[in-house]
């Protein structure tokens, strides 16, 4: 088996943004060098560049916008994401849902690009449905456990076998992620014991009080 992928998203808490995100970020690559553990960090589109610069762990974006070159201010241009030095994005994340023909053309988007795809899901059916559209990875996270600190793995686990079991019937090359409430050694453990190859995470380890050690923790059982 691969070695499990943690996907710690920021988000936009204020522990992980500006200051506060790069030092999350080198946290995390120390844990990731010290354990072997794929950690991946998506910060705001605004930390990316000197979080990029300044560590050797992959940096997603949050998410990326439909557009081609020209004239759309304020929008994200993937591109833009990628000469920051971003290496994927997520896709379709609970808090920054897209219509399904956006999420069509962010995962085209970024593979004419070379950047990897995690599109974030809400239940089986819409798992599902990411699925066939050929997505590096599809992470599911039941809006309502998201923020809950009640880790999916725990409350919820035939949610993420039955995706898992989906996903790998429609496209076996997808990779199944979940997420939300994840914050303990034993809910990654759970969450990997159920199939999935790993975690999107946020809230458990940016507001523990010592984010380092509940990373070390996280990735302590596996
Ligand atoms: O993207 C990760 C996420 O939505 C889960 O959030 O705070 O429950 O780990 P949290």
């Amino acid at each position: 088996k691969e070695t499990p992928i943690v996907i710690l998203n920021f988000k936009t808490y204020l522990e992980s943004t500006g200051e506060n995100a790069l030092k999350l970020a080198k946290s995390s690559e120390m844990v990731a060098e010290e354990t072997g553990v794929n950690i991946m960090v998506a910060p705001q589109y605004t930390d990316i560049y000197r979080i990029a610069r300044e560590v050797d762990i992959p940096v997603l974006a949050q998410h990326i916008d439909t557009i081609d070159a020209g004239g759309h201010t304020g929008s994200i241009l993937p591109e833009c994401v990628k000469e920051a030095g971003a290496v994927g994005t997520l896709i379709n994340h609970s808090e920054r849902r897209v219509e399904l023909f956006e999420i069509d053309a962010a995962i085209k988007k970024a593979d004419s690009l070379g950047l990897s795809t995690v599109v974030c899901t809400n239940n089986i059916e819409t798992s599902s449905a990411a699925a066939t559209l050929n997505p590096d990875f599809v992470a599911i996270e039941p809006p309502e456990l998201i923020g809950s600190g009640i880790p999916v793995s725990k409350a919820e686990p035939e949610i993420v076998e039955k995706t898992v079991e989906s996903i790998h019937n429609i496209n076996p090359k997808v990779r199944v992620l979940c997420g939300a409430g994840i914050s303990t050694g034993d809910d990654l453990k759970a969450a990997i014991d159920l199939g999935s190859e790993g975690v999107l995470l946020a809230s458990g380890i940016i507001l523990a009080d010592d984010p380092k050690k509940a990373l070390l923790d996280l990735v302590s059982k596996i």
